[in-house]
């Protein structure tokens, strides 16, 4: 390059960025989330893409389905108010959805004569739906039958009849053929509550995935797939397809003759509960085998799709270290070849086949490159795709932190930083190279208002092999622990922490390592913690996971009362000297509330600074109205503000 356009070329792109300026708290909410991706089975000029939008004038979130032409140039609003819960389905003309405010009626709308039916078909909420060329299928609770509900309220007046209450599903088909007399029956009852239901392409077998009625995950008997053969018209009695330690979720059929799932973290598919990252594997009804695929993989799973209808086998997103990638493998005992595109992060992956063309659709995203949805007709030149959607361009104009190791804005690679440690959740889950904005991953707000932050991947991490994350079992908060802080120190021996202004902070499981943390160690001058538990025992007892506690744990309270309390923060609280913010919903059972009036009690007793935000009606997905997110972020930033900057007790710098 010329010397002098070279000059010219830095100063033009500094003097651009001094132009730029930063984010603001109610820009980094002004997101767009893209919340699915859905294409017709063949044939698709067109894409579905779900969004989610803050409004703030009501108080609630939006989910709105679009038809984008695949050029970009069109854009058709199908509806405003789509559930949040149900992925969109589409088959030959119809695509159907559920409306986020009526979850027992059914939206269908024609492709072709552009437009909608509703129909209302139950008194329950309705949880899973599939299409068929003929039919719909969908799933609810068992109605009460009148006399039991005339019973139940004559007799129980208001009164929750723990697990007596809860009904398992029943499974209806309806028949699409005359949409003007449209007939309901029903097809089939089972004790548990269905996930996912998918129908074959030749319409011969419907297959199902359950969960238990409660939704909590105690035994992992209540989680497995089973099928209906909808050709046996005498007796309809749901088959069971697996029986394993392991929560089988995404079904997806790859011919009429076998099908296709992931599994998520929690237990083994064979043998004794042991977890390990999300797989892939397909059953074959011809002989009841289950196959893994992608078996030399040793990052986690996390979508896949069949590439040419299935012919040249399947395309598989696949999380290594900080990255999600795409990868292709043409048959389950073929090698998993990975394929050329950009850095970062792409995500729901969605293909069809059209006159034999692929057409691929995703998400991507990088630290530096906010989330679009693009297209592309060759898998082999992944990084030519063209971007579908412009939804998020506004953060192009801002000028962004940078970095996987998240630098303020024109900070990039400087020293002696504040440092704000932010801590992943799950712990099944990684911070990766991807572009997110919400309460949750709030790094970007945090490091705009001058934190460095680092978002450790410790021990338990998905991406880095099963033995990394078997590191979580008996030391779930203590052996995750020693590993950020190592990072911690690293920073600090390199000159680009500032020793005497840490910040430490997390929701969730993070939360429960914070917690840990800030007994272990007073170099943090604040702490922002959501939903983490201080103590096990309330927390097995009343949350939704309780067989995740009694496996990082080695057991039952009474099986193991002391390493209960070894890794319990809340026998350490003494030792705290953080100033201390909590959140929590007001419902969550995820992390049962309890545990964050434990926490506050706790620390005010103590007299250390605190304050506890709860907001009501929410869960742990923090998912009902938009302002307890922006509240929750503007009131951390604060507290980071008035806090982090000054050491607590002396300052010890290095030393744990
Ligand atoms: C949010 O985005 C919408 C649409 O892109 C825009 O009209 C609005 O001004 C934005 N609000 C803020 C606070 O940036
Ligand atoms: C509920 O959804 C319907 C469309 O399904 C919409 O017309 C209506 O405005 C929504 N009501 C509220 C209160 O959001
Ligand atoms: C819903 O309940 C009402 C009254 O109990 C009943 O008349 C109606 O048939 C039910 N609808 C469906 C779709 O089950
Ligand atoms: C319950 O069913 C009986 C007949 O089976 C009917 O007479 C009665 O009206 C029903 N009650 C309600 C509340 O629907
Ligand atoms: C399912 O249960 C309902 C009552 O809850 C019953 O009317 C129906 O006959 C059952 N259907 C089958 C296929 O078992
Ligand atoms: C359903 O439609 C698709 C494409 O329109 C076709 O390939 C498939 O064979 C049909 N299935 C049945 C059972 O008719
Ligand atoms: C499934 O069977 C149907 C009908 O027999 C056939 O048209 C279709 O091509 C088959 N699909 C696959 C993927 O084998
Ligand atoms: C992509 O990542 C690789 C490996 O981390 C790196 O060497 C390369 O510079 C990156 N490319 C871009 C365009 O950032
Ligand atoms: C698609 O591929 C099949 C088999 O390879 C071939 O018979 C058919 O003609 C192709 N169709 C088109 C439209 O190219």
């Amino acid at each position: 390059m010329n010397y002098a356009f070279g000059v010219l070329l830095l100063i033009w792109t500094n003097y651009s960025l001094l132009l730029m300026s930063k984010l603001t708290l109610d820009e980094f909410f002004n997101y767009t989330e893209f919340t699915s991706l859905t294409l017709a089975p063949s044939n698709s000029q067109s894409i579905l893409i779900q969004t989610r939008h803050r409004i703030w004038d009501h108080n609630i979130n939006e989910y709105h389905l679009h038809l984008y032409s695949l050029d970009g140039k069109t854009k058709t609003l199908l509806t405003r108010h789509a559930s949040s819960l149900l992925r969109p389905r589409w088959q030959g003309e119809w695509i159907v959805y559920l409306s986020g405010n009526q979850s027992n009626t059914i939206h269908l709308y024609s492709t072709r004569m552009e437009q909608t039916f509703s129909l209302p078909l139950s008194n329950e909420s309705i949880h899973a739906f599939t299409l068929s060329n003929t039919s719909l299928y969908f799933a609810t609770r068992t109605p009460w039958t009148n006399e039991t509900d005339k019973a139940y309220k004559d007799e129980w007046n208001d009164v929750i009849e723990y697990r007596d209450k809860e009904r398992g599903d029943t499974i209806y088909r309806v028949n699409l053929e005359d949409i003007n007399r449209f007939q309901i029956e029903i097809l089939a009852n089972i004790s548990l509550r269905v996930v996912e239901l998918v129908c074959s392409f030749d319409g011969r077998r419907l297959v199902f995935s359950t969960e238990s009625t409660l939704q909590h995950i105690e035994s992992m008997d209540d989680y497995d797939v089973y099928s209906i053969d909808l050709t046996d018209h005498s007796s309809i009695v749901p088959r069971r397809l697996t029986n394993n330690q392991r929560i089988e979720r995404n079904l997806k059929w790859f011919n009429n003759e076998s099908f296709l799932f992931t599994v998520t973290n929690e237990g083994s598919i064979n043998g004794e509960y042991r977890d390990t990252q999300g797989r892939l594997y397909s059953y074959d009804f011809l002989n009841g085998n289950i196959h893994r695929w992608a078996d030399q993989f040793t990052g986690s799973i996390r979508a896949y799709d069949l590439l040419e209808n299935g012919q040249q086998g399947l395309i598989i997103l696949g999380q290594l270290n900080t990255e999600i990638q795409v990868y292709t493998q043409q048959s389950k005992s073929r090698p998993l070849v990975k394929k050329i595109g950009w850095n970062g992060t792409y995500e729901s992956i969605v293909t069809t086949c059209n006159d034999n063309k692929s057409i691929i659709a995703f998400l991507h995203s990088s630290f530096d490159v906010p989330q679009e949805v693009y297209f592309v007709d060759n898998i082999d030149q992944l990084n030519l795709a063209q971007s579908i959607t412009n939804e998020n361009k506004l953060f192009k104009e801002r000028n962004l932190p940078k970095g996987i190791l998240l630098y303020p804005p024109d900070k990039f690679e400087q020293k002696n930083l504040p440092l704000l440690v932010l801590i992943h959740g799950g712990p099944y889950f990684a911070d990766l190279n991807v572009f997110y904005a919400d309460w949750y991953f709030c790094a970007i707000m945090m490091a705009t208002e001058g934190w460095l932050v680092l978002q450790p991947n410790y021990r338990d991490s998905s991406g880095y092999g099963d033995e990394f994350l078997y590191g979580v079992r008996l030391k779930m908060v203590s052996r995750p622990g020693k590993d950020i802080l190592f990072g911690v120190d690293a920073l600090i021996r390199d000159g680009i922490a500032d020793p005497r202004q840490l910040a430490i902070g997390g929701y969730s499981y993070d939360g429960y390592l914070t917690n840990w943390l800030i007994t272990q160690t007073t170099r943090f001058n604040a702490a922002i913690i959501g939903a983490g538990a201080i103590e096990h025992v309330i927390d097995w007892g009343a949350n939704d996971m309780p067989k995740s506690n009694a496996y990082f744990l080695g057991g039952y309270p009474w099986q193991m009362p002391t390493r209960y309390q070894e890794e319990a923060a809340v026998f350490e609280m003494n030792k705290v000297k953080t100033p201390t913010h909590i959140v929590t919903g007001g419902i969550d059972v995820g992390v049962p509330v309890a545990e964050s009036y434990l926490l506050e009690r706790s620390l005010r007793v103590l007299g250390i600074p605190t304050k506890l935000i709860v907001f009501p009606g929410q869960g742990h997905e923090l998912n009902n109205n938009p302002w307890h997110e922006k509240i929750k972020v503007r009131e951390e930033l604060k507290w980071l503000q008035k806090y982090g900057h000054i050491c607590v007790s002396p300052c010890e710098g290095y030393l744990v």
